[in-house]
């Protein structure tokens, strides 16, 4: 289109960070800027940020020298940066890198366009980075990008948990939950744009409703969601343990279109570490609740998080972790090596963890994890699984890929015209990270076509 001016975004961080730079494009557009794939076109350069670790944060700043380059090229360039490393430093980042034009905080993306209109009619710059009781950008409705099958849905915003590693509560503020009807109906309209996946986001919805004051939870939002908003997949993260009820477990087997995966960290299997990070459950109570799940639900499949190397953690409280992991057999996990944030709870333990265990540790997770992801991969050869199917494979046009309702990828020979469909794939071989499938029936006029009355012939 004549006339537009090009936005470059990177985003880094957690699913609710891309949904962010989602909504920082959208609002965007309506000011000009389409988005580019090449930062060296780029008018405006946005850099959204993640804190959660060090070495997220560090990436953040490694990129702000590269384009200080670009800047030196092209002095009209606007570089702006926003996320949790600009909620957390502010204005002491505009002292750090002088070439910035504007800092937004995790509270304040709806009011880029103005910060904007400021930077460019001033030259000056703008830094934003305040609280707000209520967040506005909860509100921001995105468009499906053309061609895509999935979308966000953000349901609350913050955290209250305050796990002592954590600086989410810090960056994000505190719990606020969206109203249920604004969702439903931000869901129907992505349905109606072709959207066919919908993944509800918050840091904890299992505390969904809690600020509403009204009876909503998460289970009663999960059952409206079900049977009003017409969408054929709901996915959720993420969850925490200590809130997971008998009723959300009870949505797996009452909610057809819920997914049949949770991701539930556990962060570590020793009583004792789970204690010091303040997450208020036991590994048995985890175990527990592993139990109900795969009871209500006996193919859930099951995800986690595992921190290695938490202040005082020995090598008896590493083996929990591990004991743990046997007992489970998580479909999947993310592991990392403890990070210390600034203005945490752990921050202040003084019983750190050498880096080198650290790193034996984490490679001793991740070996014992590749086992068991190929173990429940493996699990699946030779069954058929419902696939979404979302484009073509990565590298290959004859091929498209797609996900099971447990959330493993699926690579099958067929045309592109099924994209965007679910079909039944006959599983042929599992990989660690992906599995191959052949396709044995798709289903026809899944646009017009309700839930109950589906129809499938063979292909
Ligand atoms: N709100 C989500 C997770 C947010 S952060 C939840 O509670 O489940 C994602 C993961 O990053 C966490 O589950 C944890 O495993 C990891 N993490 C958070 N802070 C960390 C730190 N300081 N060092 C290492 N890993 C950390
Ligand atoms: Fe962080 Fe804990 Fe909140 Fe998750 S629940 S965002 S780990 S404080
Ligand atoms: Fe990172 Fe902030 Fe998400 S710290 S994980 S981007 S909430």
């Amino acid at each position: 289109m004549a006339g537009h001016k090009n936005l470059y975004i990177r985003t880094f961080g957690c699913q609710m960070n891309v949904h962010d730079s989602e909504q920082i494009e959208e609002l965007l557009k309506e000011k000009g800027y389409r988005r580019t794939d090449n930062e060296k076109n780029a008018d405006l350069i946005i850099i959204n940020t993640c804190s959660i670790r060090e070495k997220a944060e560090q990436k953040a700043y490694s990129l702000l020298g590269r384009f200080r380059k670009l800047k030196e090229i092209n002095p009209g360039l606007i570089i702006g940066i926003g996320g949790c490393v600009a909620q957390q430093m502010g204005a002491d980042l505009i002292k750090k890198a002088p070439y910035l034009d504007l800092v937004f905080g995790t509270h304040n993306i709806h009011r880029l366009p103005a910060m904007l209109q400021y930077v460019q009619k001033n030259g000056n710059r703008a830094v934003e980075t305040s609280f707000h009781e209520s967040v506005k950008s909860l509100g921001i409705q995105t468009l499906p990008r053309h061609g895509r099958v999935r979308s966000y849905v953000t349901i609350m915003q913050g955290c209250n948990n305050f796990c002592s590693f954590c600086v989410v509560p810090y960056l994000r503020g505190r719990e606020e939950s969206r109203d249920s009807s604004d969702i439903i109906n931000e869901i129907k309209f992505l349905a109606d744009h072709g959207i066919r996946e919908i993944t509800l986001l918050g840091q904890n919805v299992n505390s969904y409703g809690k600020t509403l004051h009204n009876s909503s939870n998460f289970p009663s939002l999960l059952k409206k969601i079900g049977d009003e908003a017409g969408i054929e997949r709901i996915r959720f993260t993420t969850s925490h343990p200590k809130d997971l009820s008998d009723d959300l477990i009870a949505c797996f087997a009452e909610v057809d279109s819920l997914c049949k995966h949770i991701h539930l960290p556990v962060q570590s299997g020793s009583d004792y570490i789970l204690q010091r990070m303040n997450r208020h459950y036991t590994s048995k109570e985890y175990l527990k609740k592993v139990e109900k799940l795969r009871d209500v639900c006996s193919n859930i499949s099951i995800t986690s998080d595992i921190i290695v190397g938490f202040p005082g953690e020995k090598d008896n409280d590493f083996q929990k972790t591990i004991d743990l992991m046997e007992k489970v057999r998580f479909d999947n996990t993310f592991s990392f090596k403890y990070s210390v944030r600034s203005g945490t709870a752990a921050e202040r333990y003084d019983d750190k963890v050498p880096e080198s265990v650290k790193s034996k540790r984490l490679e001793v997770v991740q070996s014992l994890q590749k086992r068991h992801t190929l173990e429940s991969n493996r699990a699946l050869e030779g069954r058929v699984e419902d696939i979404l199917v979302e484009g073509y494979s990565k590298n290959k046009r004859t091929d498209v890929v797609g996900r099971t309702g447990t959330n493993k990828i699926v690579n099958f020979k067929a045309s592109g015209d099924i994209i965007g469909t679910i079909v039944r794939v006959k599983i042929t071989k599992a990989y660690i990270n992906s599995l191959r499938g052949k396709l044995i029936a798709k289903r026809r006029g899944i646009g017009n076509v309700s839930r109950n009355e589906s129809i499938w012939f063979s292909y």
